[in-house]
């Protein structure tokens, strides 16, 4: 198949070019390389096409018109929860009206189906764990409302433009590539640190746990994802969950430094525990994550150590 993947040459997105290259399909992907995102060209696979221009631009229809994909893999975001509460008409502007010229291009130019980076999110502060699929969608942030809002649009398109969509809520994605300077992304940060030997910082107990999912094993739901999952939304997770304490034990024994560590206090609006129950994606997309914690965070930390 022929797929463009906006945000291709993120941190996710450009695993998801690894995998569909691995796989035998053409890919172009189409990247702003927005100062404040994790986008590489050098994240790329040298097979991958590559075309520089934000996903506002009118020539996207061009690039769709040109490449001819048979499915747009939407990754480009503001994917920033911090910067999306500074700025949210920044956020809206590429989140809603950026995903809107994608869309259009898409039904202009006889794409069969977008497959959208969505997030766990559009949940907000979940009430109770593990989240599935049906759970309250409150987002507590602009960021949460335009993945949202997203959705929606996909199944306004999905009804009214024929143009097919599967819509992935991933949990804290971790890998090799992702931005240890980022806000968010706890491993790659202390990676960062420890590689560095600096100390950490842990905020309220250490003890509030999250789902933290594999890069390679998102990168495999995308791959399900181009013939399964018509229509639907899925919670994307491993259906563990783990401690801030925990990582920071399992980073002490890779890499045999004991980093110092600061205590802070609970960070406004931090929720206690989330973790998602999976076996929606298990079902329709034949997917589970294969990848546990600790060869993940391994393969993240040589990754790291070796650049
Ligand atoms: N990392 C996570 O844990 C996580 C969780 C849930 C959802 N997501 C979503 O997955 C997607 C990929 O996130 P990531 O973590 O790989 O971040 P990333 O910053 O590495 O990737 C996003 C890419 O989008 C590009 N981009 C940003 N604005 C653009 C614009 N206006 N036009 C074109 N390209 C633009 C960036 O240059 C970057 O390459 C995003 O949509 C994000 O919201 C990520």
């Amino acid at each position: 198949m022929r797929v463009v993947i906006t945000g291709g040459a993120g941190f996710i997105g450009s695993h998801i070019a690894d995998a569909y290259i691995a796989a035998g399909h053409e890919v172009l992907a189409l990247d702003s390389l927005w100062e404040h995102g994790g986008g590489r060209r050098a994240n790329l696979p040298e097979k991958a096409e590559f075309v520089h221009m934000d996903i506002r631009d009118a020539g996207v229809a061009g690039v769709f018109a040109e490449f001819k994909p048979d499915i747009v893999s939407h990754h480009a975001a503001q994917h920033s929860v911090a910067i999306s509460a500074r700025d949210p008409r920044y956020d809206a502007d590429v989140n809603v009206m950026g995903m809107l010229n994608v869309l259009e291009a898409a039904v202009k130019t006889g794409v069969k189906k977008v497959v959208f980076a969505s997030s766990a999110a559009t949940y907000g502060n979940p009430e109770r764990v593990p989240v599935v699929e049906s759970s309250p969608q409150r987002p507590v942030s602009p960021y949460g409302i335009t993945k949202m809002v997203t959705e929606h649009y996909l199944r306004f398109y999905r009804a009214e433009k024929g143009l097919d969509f599967t819509a992935l809520r991933y949990g804290n994605v971790y890998g090799p590539r992702q931005d240890p300077n980022g806000e968010a992304g706890v491993i790659a940060i202390f990676i960062g640190r420890f590689l560095k030997r600096e100390g950490v910082r842990i905020d309220w107990d250490g003890e509030q746990t999250r789902d933290y999912v594999y890069v390679k094993d998102v990168a495999r739901a995308n791959l399900a994802a181009l013939e399964r999952g018509s229509g639907e939304c899925f919670v994307i997770g491993t259906g563990a969950r783990t401690s801030v304490n925990d990582i920071y034990r399992a980073l002490v024994e890779i890499s045999g430094f004991e980093a110092p560590i600061t205590r802070a206090e609970r960070r406004a609006g931090d929720a206690r525990d989330i973790g998602y129950d999976p076996a929606l994606a298990r079902e329709a997309l034949q997917w589970a994550a294969q990848t546990n914690l600790r060869d993940g965070m391994r393969e993240t930390y040589e990754y790291f150590a070796a650049l």
